[in-house]
């Protein structure tokens, strides 16, 4: 079954167009093949120019696509975000986040007996081994439970059974539903860690999420009942941020893939490059902001104020903009609607939601934002929802890297599946010395 779900999955092959685009550089000229997308812009290969005297310079990649994919669509401009096809309101209405996971995964949506096997699959494989819990206590409490997350993933590789080839499909199988199921374990124990409380085990009889709440938040010797708007809300979050197609942690994960790692260090590379705060930390920084803003209307000053001075310092509002939506990130839409729901059942900090909904709406009105497509993005409302349900901001990009570990796994096994991949070896421009001839300590001089 394992085997037959990676092969029904295999992705569609690049399809080169009768199209080509032409390049003249000097003297020579070159014809290069055009590949079709389904939807969104069309690929000019450019391998051709291999050997060539030149190379193609695309800092950040912002122009070049590293590979061809069938997992996730967005079109920033139209505010549209699909996996596999499906819209992310549907997904977000419809499904649940170990659902929307198989069908990042294996590319179609699973049957009932198809979903249920997967789910008792992935919640049989939650609970780590005592060794392993031991191998975390040898980490200080206090260290930043990114980094953690990363070691421990990376770590994970040697505590599961199994080879980890990436020429052996039950490997490959064993690995994704063990790193699915037990990161969530660990990224419980990080929390409770942090505060230094008991670790708990997993309760295989209730849902991923909702136990994953209770492992962060029940006391031991008391029975726990999750809130079912937090069971939901989370749920949602996570199938918010399950891919994005390109990204930065994604495409390092393909990158280290790409030299043959196995899937456990490939998702722990990711984590490493989400850790950033320019990639998965920005939901702090929101949160962050509007606690200081809270602070400025204490000084008597307004958010239109505090606006103002953003804009005439040149600084950037965190929760705004977004590399790619040009318009309203449908993520942030819907991780607003659970903001709302949080607020009106009266649950977290009911001022910081109220200044938040307040900043939205005066940046929304405000020219500088609209005529720069500055819109609100998801990380405006991640923060307030995690801090509301109880997690501290350093654990927030761990969520958010939970949330991920789906479309990682999605982009590893598509690249290993495409025919077209190679290792990842990007070329440069030199720009530094010609050539320096040594000289010896001694006859160096400043
Ligand atoms: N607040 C104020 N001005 C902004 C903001 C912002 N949040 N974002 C962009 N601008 C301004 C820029 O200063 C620039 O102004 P100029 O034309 O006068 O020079 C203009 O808008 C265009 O900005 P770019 O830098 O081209 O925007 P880019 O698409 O490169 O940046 C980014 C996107 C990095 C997300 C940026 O909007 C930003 O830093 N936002 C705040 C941080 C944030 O919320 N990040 C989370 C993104 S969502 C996610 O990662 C899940």
């Amino acid at each position: 079954m394992a085997t037959e779900n990676f092969i029904q999955s295999t992705s569609e092959i690049a399809r080169i167009s009768e199209d080509s685009a032409k390049l003249k550089i000097e003297s020579k000229e070159f014809d290069l093949p055009v590949v079709k997308a389904t939807c969104g812009p069309d690929g000019i290969l450019i391998s051709k120019l291999k050997n060539e005297a030149f190379v193609t310079l695309d800092p950040g990649f912002l122009t070049t696509a590293q590979c061809s994919s069938n997992i996730t669509y967005i079109d920033g401009e139209q505010s549209i975000l699909r996996y596999r096809g499906y819209p992310i309101q549907d997904l977000a209405e419809k499904s649940t986040f170990l659902e929307v996971a198989y069908l990042l995964i294996y590319g179609y949506l699973p049957t009932k007996e198809q979903r249920d096997s997967f789910i008792d699959d992935v919640n049989g494989r939650t609970l780590v081994g005592e060794d392993f819990r031991s191998f975390l206590g040898g980490f200080p409490r206090d260290a930043h439970p990114m980094a953690l997350l990363s070691s421990s993933v990376a770590a994970l590789g040697t505590f599961c059974s199994g080879t980890s080839s990436v020429h052996d499909l039950q490997a490959i199988e064993e690995a994704t539903k063990n790193i699915l199921a037990k990161t969530r374990t660990i990224t419980s124990f990080l929390h409770r860690r942090r505060r230094n409380e008991p670790l708990l085990y997993p309760d295989y009889s209730r849902g991923y999420v909702d136990d994953f709440i209770r492992m962060c938040f029940a006391i031991p010797y008391e029975r726990f009942e999750s809130n079912p708007l937090l069971v939901d809300a989370l749920d949602k979050l996570l199938i918010l941020h399950a891919d994005h197609e390109q990204n930065c942690s994604t495409t390092v994960v393909r990158i280290t893939g790409s030299s043959n790692a196995s899937l456990y260090s490939s998702v722990a590379a990711g984590i490493c490059a989400l850790s950033g705060p320019l990639h998965g930390g920005a939901n702090e920084k929101a949160l962050k902001q509007i606690c200081e803003i809270r602070e400025y209307i204490k000084e008597g000053k307004t958010i239109q104020d505090f606006v103002n001075m953003v804009k005439d310092n040149k600084q950037k509002l965190a929760g705004f903009g977004h590399r790619v939506y040009k318009s309203y990130d449908p993520r942030a839409a819907i991780a607003k609607e659970y903001a709302k729901k949080m607020y009106d059942a009266k649950i977290g900090d009911l001022d910081l939601f109220e200044l938040a909904f307040e900043l939205e709406e005066v940046v929304m009105e405000d020219d500088y934002f609209s005529s720069r497509h500055l819109y609100p993005n998801i990380d405006l409302w991640t923060g307030l929802i995690y801090k509301a349900m109880g997690f501290d901001p350093e654990m927030f990009t761990t969520i958010f890297a939970l949330a991920r570990i789906p479309g990682w796994i999605a982009h590893w096994r598509e690249m290993h599946r495409d025919p077209l991949t190679k290792i990842g070896r990007p070329r440069q421009v030199y720009t530094g010395p010609v050539y320096n001839k040594y000289i010896s300590v001694d006859e160096r001089k400043l």
